[in-house]
């Protein structure tokens, strides 16, 4: 049987789940390709190093260059993590001409336009199922299955670690530093777990997402991006009061006036609780994307570990395979110039859960209530827990209002003599078909 010659780039977890897999459902593979997906070579940081699989038939090398220059190796798979050495694998196999499949988000999110604009120059695709929402399809739904469809958006929660520690925030009542504790001894979060619970591990992907939806490739300095951390169980609770359940949601959009504008954003996110994505809870992965043609749509599963990650590497593979053979027009992204530019933020309108601590006297609220007032603010509700004669707390549900009005009233507010403290404010979000 014929085989097509794989270079591995990097040889960790995915890496080796991806190897393993290969080798145990081999005969599955060869019989739906009708070619053998064949390890030519493994490229390490520690050709030395001792490890569970066995590699014994496949030369590893310390130089990944050595993939490159092997002819007998059609496609590079790049799982080694970081940006600027994969930077420059990536950028060396295709003017070598050969094929890549990588699952490096924050490589994409930070150089997608070059190494898209040079993979079209030189016609030669790039395959990155694996960067999106580990196991979940979502990048070939987007591209492919969606291709008749506008894209009016895509909901999605798309950081499995920040998904489990608001989970066991809201259902154990954890606070945010044990909740994530718990997720580091259960090996879901990395030691350093910066980049999921900032919220860019979650815009990477966004970004990747939102660049196929509207074929521009969206800078990461348009992005609104907000993390987990000064969320509390506090207002977890409030939230569950009101109906509502917080997740880091990606909120993608395209206004359907004439401008087509775009909104890629990333934030806790109040959502109704009857709402599917509110019951998407631990670690998964979940999104909602409704097209124009096909409605809304809901895909669900895991968004990382070895496994589901290796799922999605295998399967660009063998499209990877097969386009060896067949004359492309799609390079990995096909930019067009259909939508408008991304929205700044104080241009972006939503509704707002404001928390608002104050002296518990005659008075405050009507002075809360006037600076809204007198912003255009609505209030859609309010609840205030029963005080202790001294503070209180407002909690207030704010309709739809710009991120700018907002922000000059929570200004205004603070100022306000007795206002005690910073008031808390989250988004909220509610799913219009
Ligand atoms: N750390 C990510 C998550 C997976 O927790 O979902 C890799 O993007």
């Amino acid at each position: 049987m014929k085989q097509i010659g794989i270079g591995l780039a990097g040889f960790g977890t995915v890496g080796m789940g991806v190897f393993r897999h290969l080798s145990r459902n081999r005969n599955l593979l060869s019989q739906r390709l009708g070619f053998e997906l064949w390890v030519r070579r493994i490229a390490v940081l520690d050709p030395n190093k001792s490890r569970s699989v066995d590699t014994s038939a496949q030369p590893v090398t310390g130089n990944w260059e050595d993939l490159i220059v092997d002819p007998g190796v059609q496609i590079i798979v790049e799982l080694m993590g970081g940006i600027e050495e994969p930077l420059r694998l990536i950028t060396r196999a295709i003017e070598a001409g050969k094929t890549v499949v990588t699952g490096n988000k924050a490589l994409l999110a930070k150089h997608g336009k070059e190494l898209f604009d040079l993979a079209t120059a030189k016609q030669v695709p790039i395959f990155f199922e694996a960067a999106v929402a580990g196991g979940i399809p979502i990048i070939k739904a987007v591209r492919e299955s969606f291709i008749g469809n506008h894209i009016k958006s895509v909901h999605g929660i798309i950081n499995g670690t920040t998904n489990y520690i608001l989970t066991r925030m809201t259902e154990a009542g954890l606070d945010y530093a044990h909740a994530l504790g718990e997720a580091q001894a259960q090996g879901y979060a990395e030691s350093d777990p910066t980049l999921d619970v900032n919220g860019w591990d979650a815009a990477h992907k966004a970004i990747i997402l939102a660049s196929l939806a509207y074929g521009t490739w969206i800078c990461p300095s348009k992005v609104f991006v907000e993390g987990i951390e000064k969320v509390t169980a506090r207002d977890i609770g409030f939230a569950k009061m009101l109906g509502y359940r917080i997740k880091l949601l990606g909120i993608i959009k395209a206004d359907d006036d004439g401008s087509r504008s775009i909104e890629v954003r990333v934030h806790p996110t109040l959502i109704p609780e009857k709402h599917v994505l509110a019951s998407v809870n631990g670690v998964f992965n979940a999104l909602c994307v409704n097209g124009d043609v096909v409605g809304e749509t809901l895909f669900y599963g895991r968004g990382a570990g070895q496994d589901p990650t290796a799922s999605a590497v295998i399967a660009d593979l063998a499209e990877a395979a097969h386009a060896l053979d067949s004359k492309r027009r799609d390079f990995g992204f096909m930019p067009h110039g259909l939508y408008g530019d991304c929205k700044p933020l104080d241009e972006i309108l939503c509704q707002y859960y404001l928390r608002i601590p104050v002296d518990d006297k005659p008075g405050v609220l009507a002075q809360v209530a006037g600076v809204l007032g007198a912003l255009n603010i609505g209030i859609s509700s309010m609840i205030q827990p029963e005080s202790d004669g001294q503070s209180a707390e407002l909690i207030l549900m704010l309709h739809d209002a710009t991120h700018a009005q907002v922000r000059e009233a929570i200004a205004r507010i603070t100022a306000l003599p007795s206002v005690e403290g910073a008031p808390t404010l989250l988004r909220v979000e509610h799913f219009t078909p």
